[in-house]
C-alpha cells in the first residue's frame, strides 16, 4: 500500500508537450486523463480507445479564434473536419465559434449533423461530384472552392439551372513544397489540388464572368505538419499575380510535436500573427484572412489506449498489442513517430532498469504494422494498457476494419466524467452492408 501522504507524481516534463493539456498522474504514478483514470477508462470502455480530452480541444479552439481576432478582427478560423469527423467533435467546434471545412458529401452531412451553420462552411475536393456539388448548393453552404474547369462547368450549369448565386473561391497551387511528407505536401507545382497560376488566372476570368458566381478569393493549402512559417508567404507572394481579392484562404498545415525529441511547432500566436501580417504586407489592410487548421486543432487532445497481447523476443522485443494500423495509419503512411508508455508505470525523467526496448506492433496481418520502434517501455507484460498520445488528428478518420478489426469507440473525458460518443464498432457491425 502507498501511504496517503505520498506526493503526487507529475508527468515528466518531457511527456507535457505531447499530451493533452491537464494530464497528471495520480499517487500510483498512474495516467489521468480529463481526471480519469486511463487504466480505469481501459476496463469499462475497451481497448483499443481513442480518449479525448474535451478540455484540450475546447482550449485550442479558442486559442485558434482568439489569436486570429487579435490578429485581424475579421480573420476567420475555419475546422478542417477531415482531420477528426466525428459529430461530438464537430459539436463541440461549433459551440466554440468557428467554421467548417468540409472535403466531402460525407463530410458535409456530419458537419450539418454536429450542428454548424450552413453558412460557415466551405466545400473542398479535387473530385466534387455533380450530386456533391448541388447538395452543397441546396444546403445553402458559405463557400465552394473551385478546384479545376471541369467542375467551373458543372458549378455554372446547376446554378444556372436553380437561378442561384454561391461564393466561391479559387483553389490554386501556388508552387511551393514546404518541408514535410511528399504525401502531405500539396502546393507544389505538379499537384493534384487546385489550378496552377496559369490556368489559375484563367479560371477567375470564367468564374468573374458567371453572374451566379460571386467570387470572393484566393484558397491555398500547401501541405500538413509544417514547422516553419516562410513558406505560406512564398505562396501568397505567387498568387499575388492572380490580382487583388477580398478574402485569402491561406489554408491549414500547422504541425505539432509528436514525439518528446520531436521538433516544436510555431505557437498558435506566433503562426496567426505570421500569417495575417504576410497577407497585410502583400496587399494592404482589410483583407479576410481564413485559416483551416485540422492537426493543430485535435491532435493533442487524444490518445489512444491498447492492451498488450504478447511480449517475445525475435531477434529484438516485440510487443503486440490488440489495434495497429486499422486505428492509426499515420505510421505505415508516413513513417509518422509516436511515443508509447504503460499507463500504470508511465515514464519517468529517470529510466527504470526494468525498461526495455521493444517494437511495439499491431495486431495486423502485415510486416509493416508497427506502431512505434524502438519503444521504451518499462517492464511490459501481457494484459498491460499501454497509451499513445497525439492521436486527434487523423486517427479516427482514416481507420478501418483491416482483417475484420471493429473500429474503436471515442470516449469524451471531462472533469472525471467519461462519455462514449462513438460506439465501437460491433461484429455485427461488419456485416451490416450485406445484401
Ligand atoms: N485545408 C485543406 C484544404 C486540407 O486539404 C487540409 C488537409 C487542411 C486544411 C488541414 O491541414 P492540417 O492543419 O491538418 O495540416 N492524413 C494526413 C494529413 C492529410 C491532410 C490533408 N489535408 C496525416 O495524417 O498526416
Amino acid at each position: 500500500m502507498i501511504p496517503a501522504a505520498m506526493p503526487a507524481v507529475h508527468l515528466d516534463p518531457r511527456l507535457t508537450p505531447i499530451y493533452p493539456l491537464g494530464t497528471e498522474l495520480d499517487e500510483r504514478g498512474r495516467l489521468q486523463l480529463g481526471g480519469c483514470d486511463a487504466l480505469e477508462l481501459a476496463a469499462e470502455f475497451g481497448t483499443p480507445a481513442y480518449v479525448v480530452v474535451e478540455q484540450d480541444l475546447r482550449t485550442r479552439a479558442q486559442a485558434f479564434v482568439e489569436a486570429f481576432r487579435a490578429a485581424s478582427p475579421t480573420a476567420q478560423v475555419v475546422f478542417a473536419s477531415k482531420a477528426f469527423p466525428c459529430t461530438a467533435v464537430y459539436r463541440v467546434l461549433a459551440e466554440e465559434g468557428i467554421g467548417c471545412d468540409v472535403a466531402s458529401g460525407g463530410e458535409l452531412a456530419s458537419a450539418l449533423r454536429g450542428g454548424f451553420d450552413p453558412a460557415v462552411i466551405h466545400l473542398h475536393g479535387n473530385a466534387k461530384s455533380e450530386e456533391e456539388l448541388s447538395f452543397a448548393i441546396d444546403t445553402g453552404i458559405g463557400a465552394i472552392v473551385v478546384d479545376n474547369h471541369d467542375e467551373i462547368d458543372r458549378l455554372t450549369r446547376l446554378l444556372a439551372e436553380r437561378g442561384r448565386r454561391q461564393a466561391v473561391l479559387i483553389r490554386v497551387a501556388p508552387g511551393v513544397s514546404p518541408d514535410t511528407h511528399p504525401s502531405i505536401s500539396t502546393g507544389g507545382p505538379n499537384t493534384k489540388f487546385g489550378f496552377n497560376l496559369p490556368e489559375a488566372a484563367h479560371a477567375v476570368r470564367r468564374l468573374q464572368a458567371d453572374p451566379n458566381v460571386e467570387l470572393r478569393g484566393i484558397h491555398f493549402h500547401i501541405g500538413s505538419q509544417i514547422m516553419e512559417l516562410a513558406p505560406f508567404g512564398a505562396a501568397l507572394r505567387a498568387v499575388s499575380e492572380l490580382g487583388d481579392f477580398p478574402v485569402y484562404n491561406l489554408g491549414g498545415g500547422l504541425g505539432v510535436q509528436y514525439t518528446t525529441d520531436g521538433p516544436e511547432p510555431p505557437s498558435i500566436e506566433e503562426y496567426a500573427i505570421a500569417k495575417v501580417r504576410m497577407v497585410e504586407e502583400l496587399f494592404g489592410p482589410g483583407k479576410t484572412v481564413i485559416d483551416e487548421p485540422g492537426r493543430a486543432l485535435t491532435a493533442r487532445s487524444t490518445v489512444t489506449l491498447y492492451t498488450v497481447q504478447s511480449v517475445k523476443q525475435n531477434v529484438v522485443n516485440w510487443v503486440a498489442v490488440d489495434g495497429g494500423m486499422s486505428d492509426n495509419l499515420r505510421p505505415m503512411l508516413y513513417d509518422a513517430r509516436y511515443e508509447i508508455d504503460v499507463v500504470s508505470r508511465m515514464r519517468t525523467r529517470e529510466d527504470a532498469p526494468d525498461d526495455v526496448l521493444a517494437h511495439v506492433t499491431g495486431k495486423h496481418c502485415e510486416s509493416g504494422d508497427v506502431l512505434v520502434r524502438d519503444a521504451r517501455l518499462n517492464a511490459p507484460r501481457v494484459g498491460d494498457v499501454l497509451v499513445t498520445p497525439v492521436t486527434g488528428a487523423y486517427g479516427h478518420a482514416m481507420a478501418n476494419t483491416y482483417n475484420g478489426s471493429p473500429r474503436p469507440p471515442v470516449i469524451f473525458v471531462k472533469d472525471g466524467d467519461a462519455r462514449v460518443v462513438v460506439r465501437r464498432e460491433t461484429r455485427e457491425d461488419l456485416f451490416s452492408r450485406d445484401v
